[in-house]
């Protein structure tokens, strides 16, 4: 609530997200995690046996990883920072005072990457001159591999910090942080499904660079198919021992995760789904090894199709599941402490909001109050007309008929036991009072709300003494219409 709201209302704040970072993901396992040892792996056969043709496969499957992982793959990265920081900037605020030296090893260890892969590329064609420079730049390309895998094992520790800090709750150490209980296991399943992933990608491009060439693709596919089943078999353990771990109100969380409440039945059919792609996944890569350079090429694509539509549903479930928290237990996904409730359900939020331009609630302003509320409380998750838009619904719920304000009010004083996923509500009565009868007006007339907030009055003098949240207001500047 330091913080202005900053809202798209069409899209909704967590698809925003969810849209680049998911692509984001895909292209980092895919082509970084995944890719990379694969390329190291075969530049060293192509100097054990002398081959140039392996060589050469590898260097043009590099210069893929190349573009794609400096062009869209940093984009998206950098995109995560810029849309998480916009849409809850509390919690990337509390991420970076537990994870800031994290992050400061995260930010050298990405520098150190980027180079490495543009030394890797750009120097493939001359070290081919003399075996020492060739030994030399095999090298690299381990370094490299190792250091995007190291990129990933730290991230990891945060996202596994959100979903559950673990003994972080009572000693707040950067260790006990990092070594979250969801960590290992994390760690284990993104890696294994990284390598499956990039050894399917990078078949996928093999194949294509090797029309000319059957001898060659039938003696890489073995190869690549190989190591990608190794991988696979590390995959299925991973996942078993991922899901052990994953805590019993988040399990409770899955079946709203994989579709809506409605559609609960879907759940299982979603682990159908899970396991008969799992299935096809090794099934091609077993042929593989069983008839190199036999199976069809659409076979390969298709399986990385499975393979992305996967992970992006992890994705998704991931984020939904750890509802309603943003990090477990310690804040709510609206950006609110937990330790702060009780202070906003005795104030009220609006009276510690930094920006809001009302403090008091009255008959003539519980509209426009009504909704400062629904932006603070509501808008994380919830649009006005846009993905899952509030309007829908409550038409879901109360028809089409005149919604009635004290209805609405008691469902939201209790939503979050109506639905876990969602926090309770954060404010005070007349709040609670103010938001339904501003979401009753949604009925005859729903404006979206846009953009970020712009404006807000100097707090209270008590208040601002009394809480630890917000800058002190400027005493020096009152402006108009305060104290
Ligand atoms: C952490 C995210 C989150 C927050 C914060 C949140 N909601 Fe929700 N809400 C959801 C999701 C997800 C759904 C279910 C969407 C679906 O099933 O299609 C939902 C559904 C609803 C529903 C329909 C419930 C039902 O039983 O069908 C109402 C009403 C609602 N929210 C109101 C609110 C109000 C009012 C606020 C703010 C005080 C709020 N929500 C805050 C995520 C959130």
């Amino acid at each position: 609530m330091d913080f202005p709201i900053f809202h798209i209302d069409f899209i909704g704040n967590r698809l925003l997200i969810a849209a680049d970072a998911i692509l984001h993901v895909l292209i980092n396992h895919a082509f970084a995690i995944g890719a990379l040892p694969i390329i190291a792996l075969l530049e060293y056969i192509g100097i054990s046996n002398r081959d140039p043709r392996w060589d050469q496969l590898a260097y043009r499957l590099l210069k893929v990883i190349f573009i794609v992982t400096t062009t869209v793959g940093a984009m998206t990265g950098v995109g995560i920072w810029f849309s998480a920081a916009l849409v809850n900037p509390a919690a990337i605020g509390s991420l970076i005072r537990v994870f800031f030296w994290g992050w400061f090893a995260e930010w050298l260890v990405f520098v150190t990457e980027v180079s490495l892969i543009m030394v890797y590329f750009l120097s493939w064609q001359s070290a081919a001159k003399s075996p020492e420079a060739k030994h030399k730049h095999l090298k690299l390309g381990i370094a490299l591999a190792v250091f995007s895998w190291i990129t990933m094992a730290i991230i990891v520790a945060i996202l596994g910090f959100m979903m559950e800090p673990g003994n972080w709750h009572s000693d707040q150490s950067l260790l006990s942080g990092l070594f979250n209980p969801m960590y290992a296991p994390q760690l284990a399943f993104r890696t294994s499904l990284a390598m499956v992933m990039g050894g399917m990608t990078m078949i996928c491009f093999m194949y294509w660079f090797t029309v000319n060439d059957l001898p060659l693709r039938s003696g890489v596919m073995f190869l690549i198919a190989r190591w990608s089943a190794l991988w696979m078999g590390v995959l299925v353990i991973a996942s078993y021992w991922y899901y052990q771990v994953v805590p019993q109100n988040m399990l409770a969380n899955l079946p709203v995760a994989i579709t809506t409440q409605e559609y609960t039945d879907w759940h299982a059919n979603f682990k159908w789904l899970l396991i008969i792609g799992s299935l096809f996944v090794a099934w091609v890569l077993l042929e593989s090894i069983r008839q190199p350079g036999k199976v069809h090429g659409g076979k390969y694509l298709a399986s990385l199709v499975v393979l992305c539509l996967m992970l992006g549903q992890f994705e998704r479930v991931r984020e939904f599941i750890r509802k309603p928290f943003i990090v477990g237990n310690y804040m709510y996904a609206n950006g609110i402490r937990v330790s702060d409730y009780p202070l906003l359900q005795r104030d009220g939020m609006l009276q510690h909001a930094t920006y809001t331009d009302i403090r008091h609630i009255t008959p003539d302003n519980q509209v426009k109050a009504g909704r400062e509320v629904f932006e603070i409380a509501c808008t994380r998750c919830h649009t006005v007309k846009g993905v899952n838009g509030i309007r829908a619904q409550l038409i879901k719920m109360y028809g089409e008929k005149p919604w009635n304000a004290s209805v609405i009010a008691a469902y939201i004083d209790n939503m979050h036991g109506a639905r876990y996923f969602m926090p309770p509500f954060p404010g005070n009565s007349s709040e609670l009072e103010a938001l339904s009868v501003y979401l009753v007006s949604l009925q005859t007339r729903a404006r979206a709300i846009e953009g970020a907030q712009t404006t807000g009055i100097p707090k209270p003098d008590k208040i601002s003494s009394a809480t630890h949240y917000g800058t002190l207001p400027d005493l020096a500047k009152p402006q108009p219409g305060t104290h």
